[in-house]
């Protein structure tokens, strides 16, 4: 069979990514341009500023991506492009950008999801892996227990009511004066503190079992400094960022293995951002051990926002037939599963 190399464009956020990804699982090149610096000095993602940092730099990155693969844009069997969820203005200069190059080439589109490409990541690091598995998908915007039914078919087992994992991990790590990005700074200075120094809420949603709440524990963050402040007394970085990501670490190993078990699966693989968190893998990993439940996780680069995973995606969408047509639109608040 001939080779499918698929040009895949990620814009959903605060990073402008092209990738040539072979046969579904190769990555031939994974070109990221971060606008994290931008965005430090406000504290977090300004949509605006993300949408015009992509304008200016989306072909440059599409250029390198192909440069590094070795290929010309003839080479190329189809483009995908993530069109939701995301920002819509960041969302649209990739759209609008593919669009454009499916027009001028006459090669097929193919929207992705960019949750269903942060699922994906897992096949691009585990070649042996296949569907069906239990996924927890946890990044700055989403934090999803998903049943991985097949290639492309979801089952969205639970949800968060309120913030993502990675929200509340930022939002954390701006009251404890770590700054943006938060994710990845306590997770380096949790390892400095100790993760039972303060006893954080682990919340349940009572009617869904494997429903995520992480505002209470936010809240409860924010009452504890409060507290300290008011005495005059100093709180302690290291012991609230580690007793924080040792509570959100529980609830998310507590869920992931209930579902696992519920459901039978022998099969467990983690997404997203927060997915890159040490102690949530290393948790996680000890978790499955213990259940004889195989882990799969991506490497951390995979785990963040990445244009190889949307590549591996809409490499299984191809095979299924599904093409976009010029009327492909970004859609902000895209659901699983819908296309
Ligand atoms: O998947 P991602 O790159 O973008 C979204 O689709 O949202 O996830 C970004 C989120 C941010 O909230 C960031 O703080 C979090 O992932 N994150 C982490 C770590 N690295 C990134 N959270 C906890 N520990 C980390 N090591
Ligand atoms: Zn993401």
């Amino acid at each position: 069979m001939e080779d499918i190399l698929i040009l895949a464009i990620e814009s959903s956020c605060d990073e402008t990514a092209a990738s040539v990804v072979k046969n579904g699982r190769e990555v031939l090149s994974n070109v990221i341009s971060s606008q994290i610096d931008i965005h430090t000095l406000y504290g977090g993602v300004v949509p605006e500023i993300a949408s015009r940092k992509h304008t200016e730099r989306i072909n440059q990155v599409v250029n390198e991506a192909l440069i590094q693969a070795n290929v010309t844009m003839e080479d190329i069997t189809a483009i995908a492009v993530t069109y939701g969820p995301g920002l819509v203005g960041a969302l649209l200069v990739g759209v609008s950008f593919a669009k454009g190059l499916s027009w001028a080439y006459d090669k097929p589109l193919i929207g992705v999801h960019h949750i269903e490409g942060h699922i994906s990541a897992n096949f691009i690091d585990n070649k042996e892996l296949k569907p069906p598995f239990i996924c927890l998908v946890v990044s700055g915007g989403h934090s999803h227990l998903v049943k991985v039914k097949d290639y492309g078919e979801y089952e969205i087992l639970g949800r968060t009511r309120d913030d993502a994992a990675g929200e509340a991990f930022d939002k954390v790590a701006r009251v404890i004066g770590l700054g943006y990005p938060g994710g990845p700074k306590i997770d380096k200075v949790s390892n400095e503190g100790n993760p039972h120094a303060i006893e954080f809420p682990r919340a349940k949603v009572a009617d869904n079992e494997y429903d995520f709440s992480f505002s209470g524990l936010k809240s409860a963050v924010l009452n504890y400094l409060n507290n300290l402040n008011m005495k005059g007394e100093e709180y302690n970085q290291a012991d609230v960022a580690a007793s924080f990501q040792q509570a959100v670490v529980d609830v998310l190993v507590s869920h992931s293995m209930t579902a696992v078990s519920e459901y039978g699966f022998d099969k467990f693989a983690i997404a997203g951002g927060v997915a890159s968190n040490s102690h949530l893998r290393e948790a996680l990993k000890k978790a499955c051990e213990e259940r004889g439940v195989e882990f799969y996780m991506p490497t951390p680069i995979m785990c963040t926002d990445n244009a190889a995973m949307i590549g591996c995606a809409a490499y299984y969408e191809y095979l299924k037939g599904h093409r976009s047509g010029m009327d492909l639109n970004a859609v902000p608040n895209l659901r699983l599963g819908e296309r």
